[in-house]
């Protein structure tokens, strides 16, 4: 299926979800969003996503005429349309005659029909006919010039246990393993007689059934990532079939475990995601690395411009508290997306709905209807800057940094039992890795094990506990080569399969780090250890931080010890060490330590290896992100601090073309420069 890569139109988009279909019988009011859409310098809509019913109404009865009107009447005003196949929700009738696409719940219970994203995304019916719909809908709306993309369903989510899908699984078993005795081996079900004699009697894990067998529940997650990457593939051939080649996309969700995202990259053109901050309940600067890191993620999984899908223009009403956002805040969101490399700001929604659940979420056009709101003005605003903005279309951003974080790794240190089933901190660790490097201006690109690590000169690697994919040949060859690679406590510890690896941890990698690892010590909550300078060490670290859940104790053959503990029996072992290791450096962080560690473990290495920054000594919470063309290097400074920060901007090489030239960067305030080559 060869479709267009790109977005054809050399500007970035501004839009998002519109619903029209729950507007049909008021023609005034279509006539009215046209006229705000204009105002906001609004050049996008996507739509179609939750408008099955209306588009066939009764089985086989098509009716995408009102579509394609909408269609051809934005297009005429300079608007173009994301096209979305309404996979996500189907129609009563689909349910009722083909019970079969309801969805079955783990404990092997059938859903009633309601809400979305609970089909059975095996089931023969459900791909039939969303097949049917899909090819209708290319044919007849997919060919007109206004549509510049497809977004196939909406957050595909979720697995289903209906006999379909066993089924199914067990196929991907004999795939991946060829016998059952294969099976038995690399699962280890000798543990409490579990072995199995054949491939029927497997069952996807249940708390009713199996939840112990960690290689079970690992290939099942596996399995579901393959069999909805699969419906994918085949809703995307519908629409080629019926003449689409626009480029393809599926709307993500930020930070979902359910499903490994890398494994779509083959299957789309395009990624996007649907971001929601918390913005006011922590500091914002700390939601802003979150989203930060989000944002690269996305980047990085095609390693080019993605699209921001879907962002509330004020609250979002399924959160805990529907929060406003306060002023300028919708603005500093919308531009740090562009800053880490998306081409779009989008919305969802662009009118509010009237009635049921998401009545009172945050949209373009409220229900009072008027332009004279605080977020339609704060839309506009957004609109007029980004339609100033085109040169950016397109640009890039080359990272010499990577953080590994890989979704399979993630499942299997979650379901292991121990060293601490109260928590891993996983993502904690990795969310300070990260803070500690965009706190020195580095890009980030955000990969996973299957990536090459070549093109970085420094990778930092939480708790990597399952290799996979040659990974540790991986690491080695970077560091070898000059790579400087950062790896904490908890890695290496087993396979694919959540077999542990026997002769040492971490597994390949001892010689590389110059250490092996022999106990980890789990702590209680509120427990805490520190860390403390070993005397003269090589990066001047001097200051103590405390650690908690989780010390690893090492032995070292080669390296060299930094920082040791400071407490515990194991008082005097190692915290931090450094293996010069060929041309490369490999340093072995022990314990699940403070931020601040991170932060000034990265400062030094940075300075000592002369890692280049484009700006050196940011100011907390201000965030330095680049993109570049082959003509220019753009540089975006945004403040997500409450106050207003001083700072010193590179003005003599770059020239602002964004935001206010001052010695103060106002609080929520985004700064562009350029550079051109
Ligand atoms: C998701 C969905 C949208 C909408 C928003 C509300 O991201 O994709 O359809 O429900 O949430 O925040
Ligand atoms: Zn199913």
């Amino acid at each position: 299926m060869e479709m267009n890569t790109e977005i054809k139109l050399d500007k970035l988009l501004h839009g998002g979800d519109y619903n029209p279909e729950q507007w049909l019988e008021f023609p005034e009011i279509l006539e009215k969003d046209l006229e705000l859409f204009l105002k906001a310098e609004i050049n996008l809509v996507t739509m179609g996503m939750f408008a099955w019913s209306k588009l066939e109404p009764e089985e086989g009865k098509y009716e995408t005429g009102w579509l394609l009107n909408i269609v051809d009447k934005m297009y005429k005003n300079g608007i173009y349309t994301i096209l979305g196949t309404p996979s996500g929700a189907r129609p009563q009738w689909l349910a009722k005659r083909y019970p079969e696409v309801l969805r079955v719940n783990e404990k092997r219970e059938r859903n009633l029909f309601g809400g979305r994203q609970n089909h059975c995304y095996t089931s023969p019916a459900y791909r039939r006919k969303v097949r049917e719909i899909n090819m209708v809908l290319a044919k007849e709306i997919g060919s007109h010039p206004g549509v510049l993309a497809l977004h196939l369903s909406n957050e595909y989510i979720g697995d289903c246990h209906c006999p379909l899908c066993q089924e199914q699984f067990r196929e991907w078993l004999k795939e991946r393993y060829g016998t059952i005795d294969e099976l038995n081996k690399r699962w280890n079900t000798t543990f409490w007689s579990h072995t199995y004699q054949s491939f029927d009697q497997i069952e996807s894990p249940s708390p009713n059934g199996e939840m112990l067998l960690h290689a079970l529940s690992l290939d099942w997650k596996r399995f579901v990532t393959a069999q909805t990457v699969d419906f994918v593939a085949e809703e995307k051939r519908a629409m080629y079939d019926g003449g689409c080649r626009q480029p393809v996309t599926v709307n993500f969700i930020g930070d979902y475990e359910g499903l490994n995202y890398r494994k779509f990259k083959d299957v789309i053109e395009l990624s996007s995601w649907d971001s929601y901050p918390e913005w006011h309940r922590g500091p914002e600067t700390d939601v802003a690395l979150d989203a930060a890191l989000q944002h690269d993620f996305m980047r990085s999984l095609l390693k080019k411009p993605f699209l921001l899908m879907e962002s509330s223009p004020s609250s979002t009403n399924w959160q805990d508290v529907s929060k406003l956002r306060k002023p300028g805040m919708l603005h500093a969101a919308s531009m740090q997306a562009i800053a880490h490399g998306s081409d779009s700001v989008l919305y969802f929604q662009m009118r509010q709905s009237r009635g049921a659940s998401e009545k009172f979420h945050g949209a373009v056009i409220d229900h009072y209807g008027g332009e004279d709101t605080r977020v339609y003005q704060e839309v506009c605003r957004i609109g007029k800057d980004m339609a100033a903005l085109s040169e950016l279309k397109g640009t890039m951003q080359y990272p010499k940094a990577a953080l590994l974080y890989d979704t399979e790794n993630r499942w299997a240190i979650t379901d292991s039992q121990g060293p601490r089933n109260i928590g891993m901190p996983y993502k904690e660790t990795a969310d300070k890795m990260y803070g500690a490097l965009r706190r020195q201006g580095l890009d980030v690109d955000i990969i996973d094990m299957e990536d090459d690590l070549e093109a970085y000169r420094i990778v930092l690697i939480p708790m990597l506990y399952l290799f996979r994919a040659g990974i540790a040949d991986k690491i080695k060859s970077f560091v070898e080569n000059g790579g400087i690679a950062i790896m904490t406590f908890w890695s290496g510890i087993v396979d694919d399969t959540d077999s542990c690896f026997l002769g040492g941890t971490p597994n390949g990698l001892m010689d590389v780090f110059g250490l092996r690892s022999t106990e980890i010590d789990g702590l209680y909550d509120g427990e805490e250890n520190a860390g403390v300078p070993v005397e003269n060490n090589a990066l001047a670290l001097h200051k103590r931080y405390t650690c908690k859940n989780l010390c690893e104790l090492v032995r070292v053959s080669d390296a060299k010890v930094l920082m040791e503990y400071e407490d515990d029996f194991y008082k005097g072992l190692p915290v931090l060490t450094c293996n010069e290791y060929k041309k490369g450096k490999a340093y072995y962080i022990c314990a699940d330590m403070e931020g601040a560690f991170y932060d000034d473990l990265v400062q030094a290495v940075v300075r000592e290896e002369k890692l280049e920054v484009p700006i050196s000594d940011i100011p907390r919470g201000v965030e330095v992100t680049t993109r570049e063309s082959e003509a220019a290097m753009y540089l975006f400074v945004q403040n997500f601090n409450r106050e207003s920060v001083n700072m010193e901007l590179p003005l003599g090489e770059y020239k602002i073309i964004y935001g206010e030239e001052n010695e103060k960067l106002e609080s929520f305030a985004t700064v562009i420069l350029k550079k051109v080559k």
